[in-house]
């Protein structure tokens, strides 16, 4: 394309294609490699000085055209220089975080964080001597006070996946640059349709592609999007610890990536009604659903961010086991399974009381993290409010006399 469209539908949809340089096909081909032949010795020579250069089809490892069409379209969308593809989420998250420390560094952490990442940190990286301190998701320009001389790297996830946060990404974004730390964030709640980073002054953008873009709940994938400065030093770091996506999941991805933006409109409309739906249920405590006023750090979402996507969570006021099972254990419609972002529904319970270290999560209240799919939303509201009936059948089977 030569002038960039206004809109993200279209970038979506034309975004890394090249069509006239693969016979006219619509979709990028697989290209499945490993070595790679060059015409003479020095061709071959000369391949390992541009070895992280953008577009060097030099070595499986390094990427494909298929590995770049889905590059280019993530950076389209999401703004910055360049992208990085990867095998899972949690590959992204562990690759961008060792890009930046080495041992004897300081990291923050925000205390929202998706537990894999906090495990990452607790275990892997304070074995190299790297030092992580965790920091309330709501502590915007405060975090200055937690940065050392040894501080790296600041690392944001907004909103936090379980409990729903929004953090001030601008304020915590100032602080850390006028300290000279780097700026990482977890994007994936809000994908790049709903959150430009670098518009707020991220340095590392982080996403598990497992979830909106790749759609369809069948494929593990991870993409870090990153400003020029910082593209080279992510491509060696990803070199030098051998990752690369293959290259059928990578096609997969950026087949999800075409459609996001007509999935991600239904799932948030759908996942907004539900939400207020819920907000008026007696059962229900709390909504976090960062685009209503109750969710901490609402004010950030309305400020910042362009939608909503269908990942929220609510409390049910009671907190007994058995109640939240029957509630949970015979829906439907809305599956119990990790991870999010396919086209199905899912409820699972949540626990971040037993994680939180900086942050004190109340747990008078049973957490519950929802995710809206693509059904209908009356057919997921009747599975729900079905489950409710399940519940008071059970509470009123319990507190009879016998
Ligand atoms: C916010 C967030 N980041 C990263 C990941 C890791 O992604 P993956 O499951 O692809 O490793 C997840 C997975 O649930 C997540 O929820």
């Amino acid at each position: 394309m030569s002038s960039k469209p206004d809109y993200d539908e279209t970038l979506a949809t034309h975004a890394g294609r090249r069509s006239l340089e693969n016979h006219g096909v619509v979709n990028p081909p697989v290209y499945r490699a490993s070595t790679i032949l060059f015409p003479t010795i020095d061709a071959f020579d000369a391949r390992w000085e541009n070895r992280f250069q953008k577009g060097n089809v030099i070595y499986g490892l390094c990427g494909t055209p298929t590995t770049f069409a889905l590059e280019d379209a993530m950076t389209a969308l999401e703004g910055g220089y360049g992208c990085v593809v990867l095998p899972s989420g949690m590959a992204a998250v562990a690759m961008a975080i060792l890009a930046f420390v080495r041992g004897g560094d300081h990291l923050l952490m925000v205390d929202a964080v998706y537990e894999p990442t906090r495990k990452f940190c607790d275990n892997f990286l304070a074995g190299i001597g790297v030092e992580t301190t965790y920091y309330d998701p709501l502590i915007g320009e405060g975090i200055e006070a937690l940065i050392r001389p040894n501080t790296r790297v600041v690392y944001l996830e907004s909103p936090g996946s379980l409990t729903f946060e929004v953090q001030d990404v601008p304020a915590i974004a100032r602080a850390s640059h006028g300290r000279g730390v780097r700026v990482l964030m977890d994007n994936t709640w809000a994908t790049p349709l709903y959150f430009k980073p670098f518009e707020h002054g991220v340095d590392v953008s982080i996403h598990a592609g497992t979830k909106y873009i790749s759609g369809h709940s069948d494929i593990m994938s991870g993409l870090v999007t990153v400003t020029e400065e910082f593209y080279e030093p992510m491509r060696r770091t990803v070199f030098g610890f051998g990752q690369c996506a293959g290259a059928d999941d990578t096609y997969a991805v950026l087949r999800g990536l075409r459609t996001m933006p007509a999935r991600l409109s239904q799932q948030s409309e759908q996942a907004m009604e539900i939400a207020k739906w819920l907000k008026n249920r007696p059962e229900v405590g709390r909504v976090l659903h960062p685009a209503l006023p109750d969710c901490p750090g609402h004010e950030h979402w309305r400020r910042d961010y362009l939608g909503a996507s269908s990942l929220f969570g609510f409390t049910l006021r009671n907190n007994d086991r058995n109640a939240v099972s029957s509630f949970i254990d015979g829906m439907r419609l809305f599956g119990i399974g990790a991870s999010w972002g396919g086209y199905e529904s899912l409820l699972i319970p949540a626990y971040p009381e037993s994680l939180r270290t900086a942050t004190k999560w109340p747990n008078d209240e049973f957490l519950v993290r929802i995710h809206v799919g693509l059904e209908h939303k009356d057919d997921l509201i009747a599975d729900l409010e079905q489950g409710f009936e399940r519940m008071r059948s059970i509470s009123s089977t319990e507190s009879a006399p016998v």
